[in-house]
């Protein structure tokens, strides 16, 4: 048995509490999942910015009555002190998903994702002290690697931010390494990569790359590669995301805590090799994609060229042993979109 199917094992002997923030969204939506399938007590907060009911109700229909009674859910902003305040009560442990993502959104509007990002972050870090939860585990993101080129990307080895986006996630380590120092907090950071799965937002401006070429390859509209294709990403499956956050959470080796780590597969994958996986996976269903070529057009501000993370710190310190590699992710993500868009 791995660590993780140990871990999930001891959790659902002793069941914990847990907050999520940002639980209507891609990833919290994934984690509610994941701990009420464990049979765990989850406090889940929200402010449907970019999460969606739906999501919700996807998680409630697809558990049992009981696990889903196991769930109280807060619509609520993280501005907001009081708020975070009462929904860190008897928390034990805390996953903080809420933030506005996306590169681009933050080149139009720095304040708001700041004020969400950065002074919404330091609310959650001030109640979590104030009501003395275990262990504060927060997505921090790849893009603090900004312009330092060496790949793959080492933790202790990063560049400036090169958007507004990278600086507040930046800035959400700067600070948690204070919490920790001052007040004896104990918090890891997770830098996720590009990651992927079942209910990530296919639409708008702002929609990550694989749900929204997903829903336009389907849909025969489209596809844009900004660049020449070539930029590449370390695509990491919402599965492997789910593992960082629970072995991080419970980890009881000392050296573990207070890191920042990695949370991806050591993979990279281009803009153009992902649109041949895609069209390939998806033109048995769509015979309309036989001759689909995407549309080239600029580079985008602020985007880094090329990205693949080392994930040894992970796999050492936390026993980290991704279980979906881009292949088995992008094959259980494309029945989900097939199913619901
Ligand atoms: N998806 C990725 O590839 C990726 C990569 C790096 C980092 N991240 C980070 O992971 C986290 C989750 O991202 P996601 O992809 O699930 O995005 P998402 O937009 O689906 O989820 C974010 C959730 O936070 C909520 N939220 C935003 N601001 C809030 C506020 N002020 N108060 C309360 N709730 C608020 C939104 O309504 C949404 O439900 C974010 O912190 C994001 O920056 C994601």
């Amino acid at each position: 048995m791995n660590r993780y199917e140990t871990v999930l094992k001891q959790l659902q002997a002793h069941p914990e509490t847990w907050l999520v923030t940002g639980v209507a969204g891609f990833i919290g939506s994934n984690l509610l999942e994941k701990l009420l399938r464990t049979d765990q007590h989850v406090i889940g907060l929200d402010n449907f910015s970019t999460g969606k009911r739906r999501n919700l109700n996807e998680v409630q229909n697809s558990i049992s009555e009981n696990q889903w009674q196991r769930f109280r859910f807060i619509e609520g902003d993280i501005r907001d002190l009081a708020t975070c305040r009462e929904v860190c009560q008897g928390v034990d442990y805390i996953l903080h998903e809420a933030a506005l993502g996306s590169v681009p959104r933050s080149i139009e509007d720095p304040i708001t994702s700041n004020e969400s990002n950065v002074s919404g972050f330091l609310n959650m870090l001030v109640a979590a002290r104030d009501a003395g939860v275990k262990r504060f585990v927060y997505a921090a993101s790849s893009s603090t690697y900004g312009d330092h080129p060496g790949l793959p990307k080492v933790e202790d080895t990063i560049g400036k931010p090169l958007s507004p986006y990278a600086v507040t996630k930046y800035v959400n380590e700067l600070y948690a390494d204070v919490f920790a120092k001052t007040y004896g907090m104990e918090l890891i950071g997770l830098r996720y990569f590009n990651v992927f799965g079942p209910r990530q937002d296919p639409e708008g401006a702002y929609a990550a790359v694989i749900p929204s070429w997903i829903r336009a390859l389907i849909q025969g509209e489209p596809v844009f590669i900004n660049g020449n294709g070539e930029t590449s990403r370390d695509y990491c499956f919402v599965e492997n995301v789910i593992q960082m956050n629970l072995l991080a959470a419970t980890s009881t080796e000392p050296n573990a805590v207070n890191q920042v780590y990695n949370t991806a597969v050591n993979a990279r994958t281009s803009l153009n090799e992902l649109f041949d996986e895609l069209q390939g996976r998806l033109l048995p269903h769509y015979p309309h994609l036989q001759s689909c070529k995407p549309v080239y057009r600029d580079f985008r501000k602020g985007d880094v060229l090329h990205s693949q993370a080392d994930i040894s710190k992970a796999a050492h310190l936390l026993g980290y042993e991704p279980s979906h590699p881009i292949d088995a992710g992008l094959d259980e993500a494309l029945s989900w979109y097939m199913a619901n868009l």
